[in-house]
This record gives structure tokens, sequence and C-alpha cells, in this order.
């Protein structure tokens, strides 16, 4: 059992400590959650769990807390282990349709465990999501939209490969649902478990979804000019599968037929549509930022404001 410092204490330390605290108590929260006493599922959860990644989406959910004079971190970081464990479920399940076999660095589950255990793993961490949730009443509605989404969004892309409409239209509907809401549900939880006020909660909604939809153009973007190392994920299998904005079609997108996609990817590299798509990406992150002025100035807001960069900035 970890002992946390008090609330009062908290709200007297640099931001940086309060981060970390606020960070240690999701951890700890998420992996109490998938303590099963079925082997499988604690075995594929601590891999997956242990492995890291960027927690981007519970750091959004403490911020937006700590930004509006939270101080209880144990109370949020149950809601901030919940969206955590809802985007882990995601990728987990996104790997078996994507032939993912690289996660955070590791193999993935399905990689190890094959795609009948991968795919209860993931059901399993939805499972988790409910037991953390119940006790936080309204806010459980807000991630229960984020999860439908999440599916519609999966769903839609997976329908748009099949039938091939992978146009600008449905690439932005389908980033909207797949990624940006759950984005969106961390950024509102932790501001009405603050007490925000309607104006902020609403903006700081705003503030994540937009954040979330540029998280998601820059995660296209590296997979096809990143580094499959770094990025600790397997590269290139959107292009390779008609998803990301690199199947949006148009016309200069023509496939040689010798080597389709090293040639849609000799285009996209040499035409302007990457840098369009990190400008659009860079213009939804001024935006989230515009959405912040409802905040009182603290650290925990420039925290804000520097992730939102770090979003169109990163290489992995
Ligand atoms: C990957 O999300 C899936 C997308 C929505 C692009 P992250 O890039 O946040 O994955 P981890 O959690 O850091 O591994
Ligand atoms: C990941 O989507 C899963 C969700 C966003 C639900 P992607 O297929 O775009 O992400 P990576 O590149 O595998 O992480
Ligand atoms: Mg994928």
């Amino acid at each position: 059992m970890i002992t946390y410092p008090t609330p009062t204490a908290i709200a007297s330390s640099p931001i940086q400590e309060q981060i970390q605290v606020a960070m240690q108590a999701v951890e700890s929260a998420m992996h109490e959650a998938v303590n099963s006493e079925v082997q499988v599922l604690r075995d594929a959860s601590r891999h997956i769990l242990g492995a890291g990644g960027k927690r981007i989406r519970p750091r959004i959910l403490m911020l937006t807390y700590l930004a509006l004079g939270g101080t209880d971190m144990t109370y949020a970081a149950a809601p901030a282990a919940a969206v955590e464990l809802m985007h882990t479920a995601s990728v987990v399940h996104d790997d078996i349709n994507d032939h993912g076999v690289l996660r955070r660095g590791r193999p993935s589950v399905n990689a190890i465990w094959g795609r009948t255990f991968a795919l209860l793993t993931g059901d399993f961490l939805f499972t988790a999501v409910y037991q953390l949730m119940a006790p936080y009443r309204d806010l459980n509605k807000l991630l229960a939209r984020a999860a439908t989404a999440l599916v519609e969004g999966e769903t839609l892309q997976a329908d748009a490969v099949k039938n091939n409409i992978f146009t600008r239209e449905v690439y932005a509907r389908i980033i909207a649902l797949k990624t940006a809401a759950l984005f969106q549900a961390a950024g509102e939880i932790g501001a009405r478990l603050a007490h925000a006020t309607e104006e902020q909660a609403e903006a700081l909604s705003q503030y994540s979804y937009n954040v979330g939809l540029a998280f998601q153009i820059i995660d296209d973007i590296l997979d096809i000019t990143g580094d499959e190392s770094k990025l600790g994920k397997t590269a290139g299998i959107d292009l390779q599968q008609g998803r990301g904005f690199g199947a949006v079609k148009d016309d200069k997108n023509g496939a040689a037929p010798d080597d389709p996609i090293e040639s849609i990817k000799r285009k996209i590299l040499k035409g302007n549509r990457l840098q369009e798509a990190r400008d659009q990406a860079a213009a939804l992150v001024d935006m989230a930022i515009a959405m912040l002025d409802v905040l009182p100035e603290n650290e925990a807001k420039n925290e804000l404001v520097q992730i939102a960069r770090l979003v169109v900035d990163r290489d992995y």
C-alpha cells in the first residue's frame, strides 16, 4: 500500500512533483485493477502495462484536475487509470486487427499469447474500466460515450478500407471517433472532478478533443516517416493496409503496379501532403491552447500548453 502526500502537501509542492505523485497513483490503480486470479489475463495485462507508453491521456486528466485546484490524487487517479486502461485495451485489440507484432517496444500481446488470449485480454482491460468507474456516477457517461466512439471509429475505418472509401471526410470522422473522443473524455473528466464551471468543462473538453485530433494526425505521419525502433510499434502498416491520412484518395495518389507501398510513400513524401497534415495538426494545437484561457494562470496550465506543443513536435 503506497501512501500519498496529503492534499495540503500536494497543493504546495512544485508541479513536477505533483505530476509524479499523480502518475504514480495512476500506475498503482491500473496494476491493482488488473490483478486477476487468472494467470494469462494477469500476465498479459502486466506485460502491456509494464511496457510503459506515453500515458498522455491520464496525464491530461490529472493536469486538468490540478489546473482547476484538485488535490486528491487517489480520487482522480481511478478515472485516469480507467482512461488509460481503455486506451490499452484498444491497442491490444488493434494489434490483432492490424497484425501488429511490436507494441511499446515489446512483442504485442497477440504475438506472444496469440489472437484468442489477446482478444480476451483486451476484453478484460475493458471490464477493469467498469470496476474503476463504478463510484463516479455521471462521469461514467463521458467515458461510456468515448468507448462507443472508439469502437465506431475502428469499425468505420475497417469499413472504409474494405469498401475503398477513404476520403478526407471519412478520415476526419474516423480520427475524431477512434482517438479524439477518448482524449476529450480525459480532459473533461479531470475538469469535472475538480468541480469546473460549465464553461471551463466545455473548454477543456474542446482542448483535449483538438489535441486528440492532432495526436492521431501526427501518429499517421509517423507511421510513414517514423523509425520503428523509436516508435516501439510496427510502423508502415497503416499505409500497407490502406489506412491513415496516407491512404486518403486524391488524383496524385495512384500506386505503381510493381511496388505499391513504396510508390505511395514516395509520392506522399515528395508532395505536400505531409506538410499539409502537419499544418493541420499545428492549427488544431493552436486552437486547443486558446481554449486554456478559461483556466487561472498556474503551472498545471503551462504543462497543458506544453503537452499540446509536444504532440506536434515528437518523433515517437
Ligand atoms: C497509440 O496511442 C494509438 C493512437 C491513438 C495513435 P499512443 O501513442 O498514446 O500509445 P502509447 O500508449 O504511447 O503506447
Ligand atoms: C490505434 O489506432 C487504436 C485506436 C486509436 C483505437 P492506430 O492503428 O492508428 O494506432 P497504432 O499506430 O496501431 O498505434
Ligand atoms: Mg494499429
